[in-house]
């Protein structure tokens, strides 16, 4: 069956693009990925016998739109389809407005990027979102448009060929749950178009959403209550997971498809290399479930990202995905699914695993969590990151935590004290946000220089200390394998930004307390190398360099996690053919020794730390770690 339907509509595709001299490349990637395509779309939407020609036919028009740098580009990552699992590739995350102002300013830092090392711009959200509070930009109004006061469609196009030519890969937003209830969508549903009404899901009465709610946890329990919002005039109930302004698409919809095809197709030719799917584990909803993480969720990444490989075969997919570690791997895809779907997912679990090893400066639930994720398929990779624009969320599993004899509910309540500060050990300086009464939960905003304790330093002794703690969580990101993803200002180690609250549309929103806008005039810092920004910059500048020479720090082998007998200490060691690495953490801020065993036993040879680049040699049987100690040990050269 699906033999047939690749077959036909290869007919269909060869004819449309009879006259394009790339009709060749495009047929055989058809061969390749049209199968995927055809399956996908068999899952979710049997009985749209359309539907597969609809969506070629997009493919079509996009691929005839394609500059010739672009597809010159498609040819030159179809050679290099691991260029984001590369030990080289560092990723770097900002707002364009907060880091430089408008898109052309963006352009103009390039060569900051480029001395950090960054081979990857993460850009927020940046198209056309409603008009005051729109959560961040994830409230789009407008995919085809660039916010006014950051440039145009044409200045995103410019700058992503300013990126390309200094070797930095564009990422962008997609949002795809829901769009503001300004999108043209929504608002010709609110005027009666039955068509569009069915791009949401609308309710005449509360039966269904109570039932629904029955089972659907609260995002923003805080400033949002409920999934459900009604609507004056559409005189009806209307899905909305997040702001009550932030209406979910029905992706049963076909029409919902399409149009978010085209969007993507738009993006790619627009020279956006990776779109991240902005909470895509919300995309589908099912009766009696939490409505996330639902299996159709993958058919239809799978069926977008099959579109994009032949229209646009350099674009790859990010998931943001911020789910329990058993679902989360779904997303790089399991099963049939496997390498077909994101190529990138954020790790929210080593995240989270890191600052909670940082506060109880023990790792062995750092250990127990690790170790029971699955391994990715080879062709994937982790995005991973130690701070981001959102809330840190405590996903510690009460399994993981019973393994260790610890009470999963009371860490996660040590966890939210510890960062707010009101835990006597603390070093903290964060901000509860969302706090739960029913569930007790509370999540938390700050940057990672605050959360690491950097604003309580008083001594210089102190202020290291808080430095060294941000560069074991950054060595723990870059050493993990995927892309590392750096916050901005994190390299500067920007503390939070007491100011936030000042704008009226953020106040009700404490995480834009860890959203600081770059101080220019202060960045030459990093240049000094008493200051926290100079030993940090100093400490991650190292980082990035070594990376890039290990070749065991490559996507496509897995880190495996071990404790040692010292809770304090933790290895994560990287079997490749080209080498061993095994990285050697010390979490708390005391010096200890840990049997010699303990460490050699992954590889007595492994003894160069090459972050050091020294080697590690013990004492009377047992190596001593300095606070806060991170090496990466290969063999000696
Ligand atoms: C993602 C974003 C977050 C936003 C949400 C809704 O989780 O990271 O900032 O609030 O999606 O779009």
């Amino acid at each position: 069956m699906v033999d047939d339907a690749v077959t036909a509509l290869r007919a269909h595709l060869a004819d449309a693009l009879a006259e394009d001299p790339q009709v060749v490349d495009v047929l055989a990637r058809w061969a390749r990925w049209g199968p995927d395509l055809l399956v996908g779309l068999a899952e979710v939407y049997p009985g749209h016998a359309d539907l597969a020609e609809r969506l070629l036919d997009l493919v079509v028009d996009a691929h005839r739109a394609r500059s010739e740098p672009l597809r010159a580009r498609d040819r030159a990552r179809l050679l290099a389809p691991d260029w984001f699992q590369r030990p080289d590739a560092v990723g770097y995350a900002c707002y364009a407005d907060r880091f430089a102002g408008t898109l052309a300013g963006v352009g103009q830092r390039v060569d900051y990027l480029r001395e950090l090392g960054v081979t990857y711009l993460h850009l927020m959200p940046l198209l056309q979102p409603r008009p005051g509070e729109n959560d961040g930009g994830y409230a789009v109004m407008d995919y085809g448009r660039v916010r006014a006061d950051l440039g145009t469609m044409e200045d995103l196009e410019a700058l992503a060929a300013t990126l390309h030519d200094a070797g930095i890969a564009l990422t962008l937003d997609l949002v795809l749950n829901h769009v503001a209830k300004e999108h043209a969508w929504a608002v010709a549903a609110r005027a009666g178009d039955a068509k569009r009404r069915a791009y949401f899901h609308v309710f005449d009465d509360r039966d269904l959403p109570d039932r629904y709610e029955a089972t659907l946890p609260e995002v923003f329990p805080d400033f949002a209550p409920g999934n459900f919002t009604w609507d004056e005039e559409l005189a009806a109930w209307v899905w909305t997971t997040f702001n009550a302004w932030q209406w979910d698409v029905n992706w049963g919809n076909p029409d919902v498809l399409c149009e978010y095809l085209a969007i993507i197709l738009d993006l790619a030719n627009r020279g956006v290399d990776c779109l991240r799917l902005d909470a895509i584990a919300f995309i589908w909803k099912r009766l009696g479930t939490d409505c996330q993480n639902q299996p159709e969720v993958h058919a239809i990444t799978r069926v977008l990202r099959a579109a994009a490989r032949v229209a646009a075969p350099s674009l790859v997919f990010k998931a943001e995905a911020i789910v329990a570690p058993g679902q989360l791997v779904a997303y790089l895809g399991r099963g049939e699914h496997a390498g077909r779907v994101s190529d990138l997912a954020y790790h929210n679990s080593l995240m989270v695993q890191i600052w909670s090893a940082l506060a109880a400066r023990d790792a062995r639930l750092m250990a127990v969590a690790l170790a029971r994720f699955p391994d990715i398929p080879t062709t994937a990779a982790w995005a991973t990151y130690l701070r981001c624009h959102d809330d840190i969320g405590w996903a510690i599993d009460d399994d993981d935590c019973a393994a260790i004899g610890w009470n999963g509910y009371a860490h996660r309540g040590f966890l939210s004290d510890f960062y707010v500060g009101v835990h006597p050990a603390s070093f903290a300086e964060g901000l509860a946000f969302q706090e739960n009464p029913v569930t007790g939960d509370r999540r938390i905003s700050g940057t990672a220089a605050s959360l690491a304790g950097l604003g309580q330093a008083r001594t210089d002794a102190q202020r290291r200390m808080a430095i060294d703690r941000i560069l074991l969580g950054y060595a723990m990101v870059l050493g993990f394998g995927g892309i590392p993803l750096i916050h901005m200002g994190d390299e500067l180690a920007l503390r939070n930004d007491e100011g936030w609250a000042a704008v009226p549309e953020q106040a009700d929103d404490n995480r834009w307390i860890h959203r600081p806008r770059m101080p220019w005039d202060r960045v030459h810092e990093r240049e000094d190398p008493n200051s926290d920004a100079g030993r940090m910059w100093a400490g991650l500048r190292r980082l990035v360099e070594v990376r890039r020479t290990l070749e065991p720090l490559h996507a496509s082998v897995a880190t495996r996690v071990h404790a040692t007998s010292h809770p304090s200490v933790v290895c994560f060691v990287r079997r490749h053919p080209a080498g061993d690495l095994l990285q050697v953490y010390n979490v708390s801020d005391a010096t200890v020794a840990v049997p010699l065993g303990d460490i050699a036993g992954h590889g007595p040879e492994l003894t160069l730390d090459r972050l050091a680049n020294r080697s590690v040699t013990p004492y009377r049987g047992e190596h001593v770690l300095r606070p806060y100690a991170a090496w990466w040990l290969t063999e000696e050269r």
